[in-house]
């Protein structure tokens, strides 16, 4: 017989982990909301060129790590590998920047990268991300990185840093990229031979954060980038810094931070967990000023965040146990075909009342209702047998206490309404 397993670097979410899912979904949403970001879904597959475009062609996501194929139309499409560029993309799309101007987007969902699997890296994995759209200002850049901050404290997930540098813009990159070739050029045979193959691919960049003993040794000594950086992108980072201290948000400057997707400008930031590897980071992002034009829009300022929710959930305190006996929850227990129809009912009652209930849908004797009644944990079961038919009347047991009071049939949803309450 064939058998069938999930794609490696894939993971199949069910029962608490479900739960958590869920749960952090429903905390972010509520911290979204409170800084003014809504809600946006844009597709899993787009067309391939929109990110080839967006990111570089010459980064790693692009060249190695994206799912892309042509379908049957002849078109080459990929599953996203991040969520700013179908953002940036609708956001064109739809004529945002004519109806509003700008926009405070944030999204939730899988993003796909062909990675060596490992903890905390997956194939597919999930983002929190959020973006804001068509804003210069530097207070922009702070107020994104306060709801980021602010998202991970409410979590639980104290103890982060984050780091921040100021890429400057391509131009003045530009300039800074010809320094670091001259300046790596006598140090190449000590390079590692990433770093080798990152220098003769002209990403010199992504030679300033290689974790490398030998390569860190060597970049300790690479020149400043603040030189070639214009005054109109000092006082935008340094107006950063301000922000930032205004509402009591700590980081850290490292001028070695780069980011592995080209599309940045100006402040870039990152955030470093300490239940992490050295190598991973929960969240990254920052400013990317020319993306909106250079995919057909205006041009328009924008900044954002993603922070990656499988290493979120590494870095979170493990959940509480579940409540011994779950209050809200009822198990009917029927002992004959008449009781079980009547049962049925009343479940249907109970669930459209709000109340959560559940029954044995498999013909099982007393005992081993009573005891799936044990297993879901439930604080009440509704016991229907010939001699409550006869009576009008439900025999609800209290799980907690062991006791069992009749109740009348036509009030069973009030009855066990001001239970719950009372407890
Ligand atoms: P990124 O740095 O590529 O940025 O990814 C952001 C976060 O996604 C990472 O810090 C990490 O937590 C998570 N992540 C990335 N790859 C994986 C993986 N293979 N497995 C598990 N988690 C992963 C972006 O994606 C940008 N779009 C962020 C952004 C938004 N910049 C501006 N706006």
């Amino acid at each position: 017989m064939d058998s069938f397993r999930r794609l490696k670097g894939t993971e199949d979410i069910f029962a608490d982990e479900a739960k958590r899912f869920g749960e952090i979904e429903a905390r972010v949403r509520a911290v979204f909301r409170r800084y003014g970001f809504f809600e946006i879904r844009t597709p899993f597959l787009e067309e391939k060129r929109l990110f080839t475009h967006a990111l570089g062609t010459g980064t790693d996501v692009v060249q190695k790590e994206m799912y892309e194929f042509l379908d049957k139309s002849d078109e080459y499409v990929a599953l996203r590998p991040e969520g700013t560029a179908g953002v940036v993309r609708a956001f064109i799309e739809n004529n945002f920047h004519k109806t509003q101007g700008s926009a405070k987007l944030f999204y939730l969902g899988p993003m796909f990268r062909r990675e060596r699997p490992q903890k905390g890296r997956l194939r597919q994995f999930h983002q929190i991300g959020a973006e804001v759209i068509g804003v210069d200002h530097p207070y922009a850049d702070a107020e994104v990185i306060a709801a980021l901050c602010q998202i991970l404290t409410e979590l639980g997930a104290g103890g982060y840093k984050v780091k921040l540098n100021n890429l400057g813009t391509f131009q003045e990159r530009e300039g800074y990229r010809k320094e670091l070739q001259q300046y790596f050029e006598p140090h190449i045979a000590k390079l590692c031979e990433d770093c080798k193959n990152r220098y003769y691919a002209n990403k010199l960049f992504r030679i300033l954060d290689c974790k490398n003993e030998h390569c860190r040794n060597i970049v300790m000594g690479v020149p400043q980038m603040s030189k070639h950086l214009s005054d109109e992108s000092q006082q935008h980072y340094a107006r950063v810094k301000d922000a930032l201290a205004v509402m009591g948000i700590a980081y850290i400057e490292d001028r070695y931070m780069v980011r592995g997707l080209d599309y940045y400008t100006k402040t870039v930031f990152e955030i470093a967990h300490p239940k992490l590897g050295a190598q991973d980071a929960l969240a990254a992002g920052g400013r990317y000023d020319k993306l909106v034009e250079s995919l057909g829009g205006p041009s328009l300022g924008a900044v954002g965040f993603a922070i990656g929710l499988e290493r979120l959930l590494l870095c979170l305190d493990a959940p509480k146990a579940d409540p011994a006996v779950r209050e809200d929850h009822v198990t009917l227990v029927s002992l004959s075909d008449e009781a079980f129809k009547k049962s049925f009912e009343t479940l249907g009652l109970l669930r459209r009342e709000g109340i959560a209930a559940e029954m044995d849908l498999q013909g099982k004797s007393f005992k081993s209702q009573m005891r799936t009644a044990d297993k879901m944990k439930s604080a009440y079961v509704l016991i229907l047998g010939e001699d409550e038919l006869k009576k009008n009347v439900f025999s609800l047991k209290n799980m907690r206490t062991g006791e069992q009071e009749e109740i009348a049939a036509g009030s069973v949803v009030q009855e066990i309404k001001k239970r719950m309450t009372s407890c």
